[in-house]
């Protein structure tokens, strides 16, 4: 096998959506040898990380650290709260949407799916259609409405705090699980404030570190529905870990090198701050939008309001495959980008500017993607990378005047 760290020069560019980079500071942390998970050092580590993940998630209530995938995080929001045969209203943004719904469906729920299509995965979530939905459930039925925060397959996010709303004025008593993998730690998110349930969450994302951690933060309604809900779990369970966590240790072993990795993580976001961390995301992915713009090219999400800071996701036209492009990308400039999934495979690239990106990263990345198009014979209209360094001159030179 070629050895992974024998690139020719210079550092790979890991450009997709998610594992993002990991910064140096967070490999060093996670080289630290390994502890006895039972032993009086982890309780402290334990508790700092258990404590500290809260404020990403907007919560004062327990998170749930498994080591897992976020597709094991999905899993253990669903076991946990819902019983076989439950109704529960999926609401399909992209390919993630649609992968939740297919391990619903294993799990012998029965999801009742709105968007999706074509146009669907060109939106974010459509709350007014959620709430017309609830209102005609006069039973409830329902229990539990389930949506994607970060859709990292078309780079839409939703606005969760209007689906609270549509659930209020339809006053449906469903809990609401949010997928927050992709979009925690690179945009606002607040559990408590919008009445989330459950948020689902995943460490190799706007967390900075490799993939392995998977979150569950959880209401007190989430609590009280666990206690009833009755599909089997063992490994998921909430209770043994709540049992557990208030002492700094977990049922089973935990992944303690990430744990060392997401203490500093902790202390990372919080020297630099969250506004900063979501402001730094949206001036990037700003200047993303302004050289696709130029480039004269289509981005998959088509709403404005839904544009998402985590990533972007650029429509390929006519004749192109988008794969053909993203391999010349890799082999000439190495620089990975994210492969359009499902119904949109190879008729996209996603460009991630997520996590521990700056002004540089982006303009690596964009520059790269410039010269594999023209090498890939996509007729640009201009150059994308001269919009994107005046999108990012312009807003700098601003903050700089206000902070002088
Ligand atoms: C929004 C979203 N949900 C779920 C997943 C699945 O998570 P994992 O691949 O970590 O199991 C991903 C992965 O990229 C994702 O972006």
């Amino acid at each position: 096998m070629q050895r992974l760290d024998s690139h020719p020069s210079g550092r790979h560019f890991l450009g997709i959506p998610g594992p993002s980079p990991v910064p140096d500071r967070i490999l060093r942390a996670i080289s630290y040898p390994t502890i006895d998970h039972r032993g009086p050092e982890f309780a402290e580590l334990g508790k700092k990380v258990l404590d500290g993940v809260r404020g990403l998630f907007g919560t004062t209530q327990p998170v749930i650290i498994y080591p897992a995938s976020g597709t094991g995080a999905w899993e253990a929001a669903m076991v946990n709260t819902l019983s076989a045969g439950d109704r529960v209203l999926m609401y399909e943004t992209g390919q993630f949407a649609a992968l939740w719904q297919a391990l619903a469906r294993k799990l012998g729920l029965e999801p009742e799916v709105l968007g999706g299509g074509i146009r669907g995965w060109r939106m974010g979530v459509n709350a007014d259609a959620i709430e017309a939905r609830l209102s005609q459930d006069r039973d409830h039925l329902i229990k539990a409405v389930c949506i994607v925060h970060n859709e990292t397959s078309t780079g839409a996010m939703s606005d969760v705090a209007s689906v609270r709303r549509a659930m209020d004025a339809a006053s449906h008593p469903a809990l609401l699980l949010v997928d927050t993998i992709s979009g925690l730690g690179c945009a606002p998110y607040l559990h408590d404030a919008w009445g989330v349930d459950v948020s689902i969450a995943g460490s190799q994302k706007g967390m900075m570190l490799p993939p392995g951690l998977g979150f569950n933060a959880i209401s007190p309604k989430a609590r009280a529905a666990a206690a009833k809900a009755t599909l089997p779990r063992a490994y998921w369970a909430w209770d043994e870990m709540l049992a557990f966590n208030p002492s700094g240790y977990f049922p089973s072993t935990p992944n303690t090198n990430l744990l060392y990795g997401l203490s500093e993580v902790i202390d990372m976001m919080n020297e630099e701050g969250l506004p900063a961390i979501f402001d730094r995301h949206e001036r990037l992915a700003r200047a993303c939008r302004a050289a696709v713009a130029a480039w004269g090219l289509e981005l998959q999400c088509l709403d404005e309001r839904a544009y998402s800071p985590v990533l972007s996701a650029v429509v390929m036209p006519e004749g192109i495959d988008a794969d053909e492009v993203r391999k010349t990308i890799l082999e000439r400039f190495d620089l990975s980008l994210g492969a359009g999934l499902g119904q949109i495979k190879g008729r996209v690239f996603r460009i991630g500017h997520l996590g521990d990106c700056n002004d540089l990263t982006l303009m690596a990345e964009l520059a790269g993607c410039e010269m594999g198009m023209q090498l890939c014979g996509v007729r640009l209209q201009g150059s994308g990378v001269l919009a994107a360094m005046s999108s990012l001159r312009a807003v700098n030179t601003a903050e700089h005047r206000q902070a002088a």
